[in-house]
Order: structure tokens, then sequence, then C-alpha cells
């Protein structure tokens, strides 16, 4: 456990060259993935299945030697383990039956463990396979990212109908959050158990909210899982990744406690060396760069390695990557990031 950089970096550590892992790094653009999510069947039997996931899991480790891998798995396991339904449809991502305000009440968690066991499985089975000096992720989704697709039904670009529930519907919005909060911390509790040595809270959609639904629909679940999480086991630390939040991450890291901050490739390199003083950053490479290549590759990956080399980060994306991306792109950027950049 002692030499696993991620974790020694996410605490403060300055390392260089720096660690770094991909979001979305198990997935389409690799040839071996669609392999198996083919054997699978559908998406979330690949998640539900210890074997394919495991397998998955790893393949970006053997390629390119990341130095941490994120358990397979979707944000979305959590509404289906409360009982939602839940499809992933080709070309149009994750579709499900919306939620409607008084069905939240009798959201039925009794068989949420059980029906999340084989994730448990899958983190178990990773810890035994990984290098030692891999870091394992779990993570989950944020309660408002879950909840925008669980109140729309499926994605949208800017998540109107679940901001309109909540302006429309406060305590319903309230009470959904909070269960979801309060599950997720579990879950993530179990995903600890099971091996995982880090977690990353995903926030996809904190960017369309104004700063007073920001306060109360991100911030606050997020404070409440941290909150839980810390109570039981302080040493594991926690990113969160509130994409789109500009302006607001500056007192994320602060008011929610997360001990990292994952940022999207629109925050300025200027403002993440300034929140670099106050702890680790993760990110923050437009994955289009990555899908580019070449010089836009290069450029990209040079300018976060001379503005944040210097302190604790950890190199990523600044979302996830996208299935057109050549793997010879990915293989470009991890040699250059490990030799310190150009
Ligand atoms: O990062 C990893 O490699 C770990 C696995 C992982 C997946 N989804 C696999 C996946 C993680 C951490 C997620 C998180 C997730 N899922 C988020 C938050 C991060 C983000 O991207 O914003 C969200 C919003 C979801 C919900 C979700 N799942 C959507 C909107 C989609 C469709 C979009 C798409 O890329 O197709 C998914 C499907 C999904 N989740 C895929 C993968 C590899 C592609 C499905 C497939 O293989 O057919």
């Amino acid at each position: 456990m002692a030499d696993r950089k991620i974790v020694r970096a996410l605490k403060g550590e300055t390392i260089f060259p720096p660690p770094l892992w991909m979001m979305r790094q198990a997935g389409r653009y690799l040839p071996e993935y669609r392999a198996t999510r083919k054997k699978a069947g559908s998406f979330l039997d690949l998640c539900y299945n210890p074997d394919l996931a495991t397998e998955v899991t790893m393949q970006p480790i053997r390629r390119f030697g990341f130095d941490a891998a994120i358990l397979f798995s979707d944000i979305l396991v959590i509404p289906h383990a409360l009982g939602r339904d839940l499809d992933f449809v080709e070309g149009r991502g994750p579709v499900m039956t919306p939620i409607r305000g008084e069905e939240i009440s009798r959201l039925d968690g009794r068989s949420f463990h059980d029906h999340l066991a084989p994730v448990y499985e899958t983190v178990r089975r990773l810890r035994q396979e990984l290098p030692s000096e891999t870091t394992l992720i779990g993570f989950c989704g944020a309660p408002w990212t879950v909840a925008t697709y669980m109140i729309a039904g499926h994605g949208t670009p800017d998540q109107a109908p679940a901001r309109l529930f909540g302006y429309r519907h406060p305590e319903a919005m309230a009470r959904l959050l909070q269960r979801l909060a309060e599950l997720s911390a579990e879950y993530l509790l179990k995903q600890i158990e099971a091996g995982a040595d880090a977690i990353q809270i995903f926030d996809s959609w904190s960017g369309v909210l104004d700063s007073g639904s920001f306060q109360k629909w991100c911030v606050k679940p997020v404070s409440g899982i941290v909150k839980r999480v810390r109570e039981v086991h302080p040493e594991v630390p926690i990113i969160g990744f509130p994409r789109g939040a500009g302006a607001h991450y500056g007192h994320y890291r602060e008011e929610t406690g997360v001990t990292a901050l994952g940022l999207d490739w629109s925050v300025p390199l200027a403002q993440a060396r300034e929140l670099q003083a106050e702890g680790a950053v993760q990110g923050n490479l437009d994955p289009m760069r990555l899908v580019a290549g070449g010089r836009a590759l290069d450029e990209g990956v040079d300018a976060i390695l001379a503005e944040l080399s210097s302190g604790s980060l950890v190199f990523n994306l600044g979302h996830g990557i996208t299935p057109d991306t050549p793997v010879e792109h990915v293989e470009a950027m991890v040699k250059r990031v490990r030799q310190g950049g150009r």
C-alpha cells in the first residue's frame, strides 16, 4: 500500500513525473473492450459479471500501465438497485422510466446490497489481480447527477427536467438527494471494505446549476457522503469531480471535505494552480486533444505539466475518453507524461 503513487499524490505529495489514469479508460476505444462487451451481451450484464468486469478493468492497465484502475461499473446501478428500471440503448445511452414525486419515499432499499454484491466481488478480485503499486479507485455518481437521469429518464444537454422538478417540488428533490446520498455512502463503504484504495464522486452535471441550487443539490449531498465515509475510513482519499463547476470550484473542496479536486478541461491552468495550493488536483486534458493527437496533444500535455507538476497532481483527462480516440494517441500521451513533457 505504501507505494501507490496515486494515493500519495491525492494526499498531497508532489510526484514527478505525475502519476496518471484516464476517466472511462475501460471503454469502446479499445478493441479488447469491444470484444468482451460483445461476449457479455448487454452493458448491464457486463457491469454485473465479476469475471468480465474484472477483465475490462484490467485491459487498460495491461496495455498502458496506468497508475490507477477504476472499477468497471456505472453510476446508474444505484437507482437500478433501488428497483428502478434501466436499459442502455445503443447510440442513446441510459433509458429509465422517469420517477414521479410520490414514488421517492417508496424507493425500496431492502435488496440494495444483494443487488450490488457482484460489484463488490469485482472490487475484491481486482485488488487481488492488480499489481500492488496500482491504485484501485471505487466510485459513485453524485446524488444530483444520478437524480438527473432518474427524473428525465435519459440524458439531456442541460438537465432542464431535473432543474424544473427541483424548483417545483423542492421537498421531493431534497428527499431524493438525501436518500441517494445515504445509500451512495453505504455503497462506497462496501467498495472500500472490498479493497478500493480511493474513491471518486462523479458530479458530471453540476455545471448546469445556479449558485443556490449548486449549494443545495451538489454541495450538500456530497458533503453528507464525505462525512459518512470519513467516519468509518478517514484515511481513504476522496476525489470530487464537479464537472463544469467553474467559479464554484473555489469553495467546493472546503465545503464538501473532498481530499482532491477533479478538474474539467475548461478550468484555466492559473485557477488550477491556485486550487492546488489547498490540496491535490486531477486533470484536465481536453479529451478532443487526445482524439486529435500530434501537436494539439503534445501542447495540451506540456501546458498542464508546466503549470501543475510542481504541486500534487494526478494527470487525467478533463472528462471521459471518447470512443473515436486512436489507441496510438493514448500511447503517445502516456509516454509524454512519463517523460515529464517535452
Ligand atoms: O471510467 C471507467 O472506465 C469506469 C467505468 C465507468 C462507466 N461509466 C462505464 C460506461 C464510469 C466511472 C462511468 C460513470 C458514468 N456513467 C457517468 C459519470 C462520468 C461521466 O462520463 O460523466 C455517467 C454520467 C454515466 C451514465 C452513463 N453511462 C451514460 C450517460 C452512458 C452513455 C454514454 C456513452 O458513453 O455511451 C453510459 C454508458 C457507459 N458507461 C459506457 C461505459 C464504458 C458505454 C456503454 C457501452 O459500452 O456500450
